[in-house]
């Protein structure tokens, strides 16, 4: 496997930028790869079985890139297709949902945890079997936010439409007396602050992004394939963007994420692999 290889990092979109960011930030000198989805966004209304064949293909995509390793950035497709991935790959494959299963165990006090997410990754029921593994007896209330994914691609971050749907969404959670919250979807980061908001400041709100990139050092480190040390390069060299559907509006909506490193984007037919 070659070290300077780079990692490869896929979601049905643009929510996957907020995990991408993340790991550029504690690996500024490792080279990635970005595919998001934007043909067939979004993952969250779908079936499992069509999530893991995207799933399949855009892998395939990304092994064509040589990359040394895959994060799967979008949490519907890590509930329904990380394990199936993962048996017929040969490169370590990692998910957001254990990272954010992980920190919210670990904070909680009351052991209440609320899980939001698309329909999809709370259907799945992935995060809670996750959680009561990791810390027996803890209760977990999923409330699944299907609006909030269009909202965040609309703009509309900051917004009197947003904090109404939030107030409605999350009141079921409020009165669970949940302590700890876990934004179980790419988008969700970008509308924090609302849900800190509506949710008080007696929950703590958990982004799975942070934790991912913290759980990919640690893989990389243990394989002995982190890059080599005081590489130069620049964004250009170091970073590539793929899409399967509308490569510009992408590179515009990227550069809001990631103002300086997203040039430029490349569209592919991902039904190619
Ligand atoms: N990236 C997806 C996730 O994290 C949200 C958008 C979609 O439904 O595809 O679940």
């Amino acid at each position: 496997m070659d070290r300077n290889a780079p990692i490869g990092v896929f979601d049905s979109g643009i929510g996957g930028l907020t995990v991408a960011r993340e790991i550029m930030r504690q690996f500024p000198e490792e080279k990635m790869v970005y595919f998001g989805d934007t043909a067939r966004v979004p993952y969250g209304n779908k079936s499992k079985t069509s999530v893991i064949r995207f799933s399949e293909q855009i892998i395939r995509f990304l092994r064509t890139q040589e990359v040394k390793a895959i994060v799967v950035a979008c949490n519907t497709a890590s509930s329904y297709a990380l394990e199936e991935v993962r048996k017929i790959e040969d490169i370590p494959i990692i998910g957001v949902i254990n990272a954010g299963a992980r920190t919210a165990a670990a904070v909680t006090r009351n052991r209440k945890i609320g899980i939001i997410g698309t329909a999809g990754t709370i259907g799945s029921g992935t995060y809670g079997n996750v959680l009561r593994e990791m810390k027996p007896g803890v209760e977990v209330f999923g409330k699944a936010c299907p609006l909030f994914v269009p909202l965040v691609e609309e703009g509309l971050l900051e917004d009197s439409v947003t904090d109404e749907i939030a107030r409605r969404y999350l009141g079921v959670l409020k009165e669970k007396e949940i302590d700890t919250l876990v934004l179980g979807c790419t988008h969700y980061p970008l509308i924090r602050s609302t849900i800190a908001r509506v949710m008080g400041s007696s929950v703590t709100l958990v982004d799975p992004a942070y934790e991912t990139a913290v759980q990919l050092k640690t893989l990389l480190g243990s394989m002995e394939t982190a890059c080599d040390a005081g590489r130069e390069l620049s964004a250009e060299e170091k970073y590539s963007f793929y899409v399967s559907d509308g490569a510009e509006q992408f590179t515009a909506f990227a550069r809001t994420i990631l103002p300086d490193v997203v040039k430029k984007t490349i569209q592919i037919n991902i039904e190619e692999y």
